[in-house]
């Protein structure tokens, strides 16, 4: 496979193209801060410098791959306006761009539930559920699936929504764990007890891969089910917010953990006085006004069947084991 990376550089990127590399591919990635594409200099990959907003200086490659992997993204931002200029007009540009090459490639758009937005009535969301984004992030990804489905009479893309995604080096779920390890405190975030998806890199990655090969496009007919193309991939279990906080407790091998749930009230406090210092630093930080938009909204699972039936994807170990793994790379290079 000759496959485009965009955000290789970024938490999934790096593992994505490296899980690429070790195969055999031919993989071309896109980077924007040369800092961060050092760690992918020691690989057999082809680096090319660029934004989602310029891409004139590298839309040339689109066309001479098979498949592009459009990760690059903003998950945390100040503003409405950044995450709509890179999430939704960065993809429209890309798909604009891939449209006027002479072999079209195929598209694997990494999306996310949040496009889809929380769970109802306790039961996972399944792919064809009308989405109902209930933050800023949430609504910019919806809107980048809009702009594919747009294009998708041009070019063939598949959409995959992962939810949580944790695993090594990243740092935002590292967030979750640090109370839990440091004070053996879990705080959940609303006094009704959500439930959570939650993936491991090492599970979505090969996930990835097989939509190139094996996944269905976005439907261009109006009597096709309108989220063909499109599939959620994730972890099997769904545990609630208080039952996590107790299975990384035991993956850190700590015997007690409080959990402690926070009314509404103190979670909008903390996200505002986080966003402050954030915006002060001028570095925006995972938990902010937006996050706990989200955390407020209920239940965030999702239902793999569709993934596991048209990909033959299967996560490869079960949550409690994921978790152990990851903490284990944490404690390793001392994040933990
Ligand atoms: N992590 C999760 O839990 C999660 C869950 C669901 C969906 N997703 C989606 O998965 C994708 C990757 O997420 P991640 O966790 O790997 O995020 P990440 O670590 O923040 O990486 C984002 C990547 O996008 C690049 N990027 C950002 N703006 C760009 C621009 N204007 N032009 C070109 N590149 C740009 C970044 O480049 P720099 O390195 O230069 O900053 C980085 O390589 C995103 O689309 C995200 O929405 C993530």
């Amino acid at each position: 496979m000759r496959a485009l990376v965009t955000g290789a550089t970024g938490f999934i990127g790096q593992h994505l193209v490296r899980h690429l590399a070790a195969r055999g591919h031919e993989v071309v990635c896109l980077y924007r801060t040369p800092r961060r594409a050092e760690p992918l200099q020691e690989l057999n990959v082809r680096l090319v410098q660029g934004t989602l907003e310029e891409p004139r200086g590298w839309a040339h490659l689109l066309g001479e791959v098979d498949v592009v992997f459009h990760l690059a993204g903003v998950l945390k931002a100040f503003s409405r306006r950044r995450f709509r200029q890179v999430n939704v007009e960065g993809t429209r540009e890309l798909l604009q761009a891939a449209a006027q090459q002479q072999q079209v490639p195929r598209v694997v758009l990494v999306s996310s539930l949040a496009a889809a937005g929380p769970s109802r009535g306790g039961t996972p969301r399944s792919e064809s559920q009308p989405p109902r984004p209930v933050s800023v992030y949430g609504r910019s990804k919806r809107a980048a699936e809009q702009e594919a489905s747009r294009w998708a009479d041009q070019v063939p893309v598949t959409v995959i929504r992962p939810p949580i995604v944790f695993g090594p080096g990243d740092r935002d779920v590292l967030e979750m764990f640090r109370p839990v390890a440091r004070f053996g405190l879990h705080l959940v975030p609303t006094w009704r007890v959500p439930r959570l998806s939650l993936v491991h890199v090492d599970d979505l990655v090969p996930a990835l891969v097989a939509a190139a090969r094996l996944g269905q496009c976005i439907s261009t007919c109006p009597e096709q089910d309108q989220f063909a193309g499109f599939y959620f991939v994730a972890a099997e279990e769904h545990p609630r917010y208080d039952q996590l906080g107790r299975m990384i407790a035991q993956a850190l091998g700590r015997r007690r953990v409080l959990v402690l749930r926070v009314p509404g009230a103190v979670t909008w406090l903390a996200a505002l006085g986080a966003e402050s210092v954030a915006r002060l630093r001028r570095r925006p930080q995972i938990f902010n006004l937006d996050k706990a938009r989200e955390a407020r909204a209920g239940s965030w699972t999702c239902d793999p069947s569709r993934a596991m039936e048209q990909l033959g994807w299967r996560p490869g170990a079960p949550l409690q084991q994921r978790l152990e793994q990851t903490i284990q790379w944490y404690r390793e290079h001392g994040w933990l």
